[in-house]
């Protein structure tokens, strides 16, 4: 399964060491054959070696140029960055992405080999409106998104389960995530209000292949134990 944490605009560049450093430790000593993934934020990185993957929160679809407050793949790659957050809730509603601009961004790192965790989900008041409603919503979100892309992982986080301690039911997530698989041949990680009370039951669901964690792992004890959670379960 694959295991994810995205730190958003949290943990110092000095904490962001400590972390990696107990997890790298944790991963050896527990002998973890999970795939972990963190996305620290971008002053943080640095050219990690070890098991655990860094991967980048965003970056602009370009090698270099004048993108004032950006980064591109030439300050990655001093890094050996090659995973990718792309179309997280928080850059569609809060910094304003478009599909366009998000489908666009794929394919830039798509032509580039990156791995790409690619985010859907939608907003409170499109899941009150219906199946049908919600659906399209999601389906509007990989407009433009070659879902056949190899290296392809999709996470469905609904956006009223970010940071806000609800989560949709496990039946609900099992069966959003079913029809997710039927158009989707690719990992599904399941993302919003996971904790390390509640990785268990969420990550044995069926079609879920793993979990994107947000302020749920911001401790590296917490993390660790929903790996070994993960690890347990040997899907
Ligand atoms: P929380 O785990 O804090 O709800 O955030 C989820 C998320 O947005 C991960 O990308």
């Amino acid at each position: 399964m694959i295991i994810a944490a995205n730190f958003k605009t949290n943990l110092t560049r000095y904490q962001t060491r400590e972390y990696f450093s107990a997890l790298e430790n944790f991963i050896h000593d527990n002998g973890i054959c999970q795939e972990v993934l963190v996305f620290p934020s971008a002053t943080s990185l640095y050219l990690h070696n070890g098991k655990a993957i860094m991967g980048v929160q965003n970056a602009y679809p370009a090698v270099n140029g004048a993108y004032t407050g950006e980064i591109g793949t030439e300050q990655l790659d001093e890094f050996a960055i090659k995973t990718i957050l792309i179309g997280h809730s928080e850059r569609r509603h809060v910094l304003g992405e478009t599909q366009e601009f998000i489908a666009q961004k794929f394919e830039f790192y798509k032509n580039l080999g990156y791995k790409i965790v690619y985010c859907i989900g939608e907003p409170l008041h499109v899941r009150e409106s219906g199946e049908v409603k919600m659906l399209d919503y999601l389906n509007a979100q990989l407009v433009g998104i070659d879902t056949k892309y190899k290296d392809l992982v999709i996470a469905y986080e609904p956006v009223w389960a970010i940071g806000t301690g609800l989560t949709p039911t496990l039946a609900e997530i099992e069966t959003l995530h079913t029809i997710l698989s039927l158009t989707c041949k690719t990992p599904i990680l399941y993302g919003g209000s996971v904790k390390a009370e509640n990785a268990k039951e969420i990550l044995a669901l069926n079609n879920v292949d793993g979990i994107l964690v947000g302020s749920g792992a911001l401790k590296v004890n917490d993390f660790c134990s929903m790996i070994s959670d993960a690890e347990k379960l040997n899907k």
